[in-house]
């Protein structure tokens, strides 16, 4: 049985573990959250710092911060809205919960452990009265077809079903829409450093 639950203390070794265990090389290791970087997310803003917890462990977790995001102008870069991955973005006044992190367990996969992160994450945004939940995605299954299309026609195959990605796809499913695409949003061998801006609104 999943669960979501915010995290504590306790449970930053887990975290870790978990970062370790979804994003393998070439994804820069330097990406993968810190002690002190986890640390901070608790502090900052505990509510958005999320684990999915099945049979007592932790399988996955997702991190989150608000920010004021202005659809007029939605370009921006991961270390930009999430302050080098440390959130001291964070604005309690803003009208956005934003997901700058989402991984589950290799081993926990395709079991809906994502979909219930979402839906904590979405179930946030209605209690605390924003407007939106928005992520900027990896569309880490692009490298392959980068050859033959751009990155903009990418997303719209995905989008439209014709073209399955390892994690636009699931985010599809957990009710995100797409809004836009950024190009060198995060460096990011898979995705060719670009990203899709995903957004849920209630
Ligand atoms: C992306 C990720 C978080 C998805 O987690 P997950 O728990 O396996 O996803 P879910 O089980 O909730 O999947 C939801 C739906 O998407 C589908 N899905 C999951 N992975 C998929 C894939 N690789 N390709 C196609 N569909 C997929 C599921 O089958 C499910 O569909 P259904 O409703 O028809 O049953 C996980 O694969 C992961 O941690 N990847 C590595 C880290 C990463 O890239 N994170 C995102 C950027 S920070």
């Amino acid at each position: 049985m999943i669960s979501v639950r915010t995290y504590t203390p306790d449970d930053y070794p887990a975290l870790l573990a978990v970062q370790r265990a979804c994003f393998p090389p070439p994804f820069p290791e330097s990406l993968l959250w810190s002690l002190a970087q986890v640390e901070s997310h608790h502090r900052v803003f505990p509510d958005g710092a999320m684990c999915a917890v099945d049979d007592g462990a932790i399988c996955g977790s997702s991190t989150a911060l608000i920010v004021r995001f202005d659809p007029a102008h939605p370009q921006h870069t991961w270390a930009e809205v999430s302050g080098d991955g440390f959130i001291t973005t964070h604005d309690p006044a803003g009208d956005t919960l934003y997901g700058i992190d989402i991984a589950v367990r290799p081993e926990a996969r395709g079991r809906g452990v994502a979909r219930a992160l979402y839906q904590a994450r979405y179930a946030l945004v209605r209690r605390l009265g924003l407007k939106r939940f928005l992520a900027g995605s990896r569309i880490s299954g692009y490298r392959a077809h980068s050859t033959a299309m751009s990155p903009e026609d990418y997303a719209t195959a995905v989008a439209a079903g014709r073209l399955s990605d390892p994690v636009i796809t699931p985010q599809l499913k957990s009710g995100l829409k797409p809004c836009g695409l950024v190009r060198g949003y995060l460096p990011d061998h898979d995705s060719c450093d670009c990203a899709l801006l995903m957004a849920w609104e209630p």
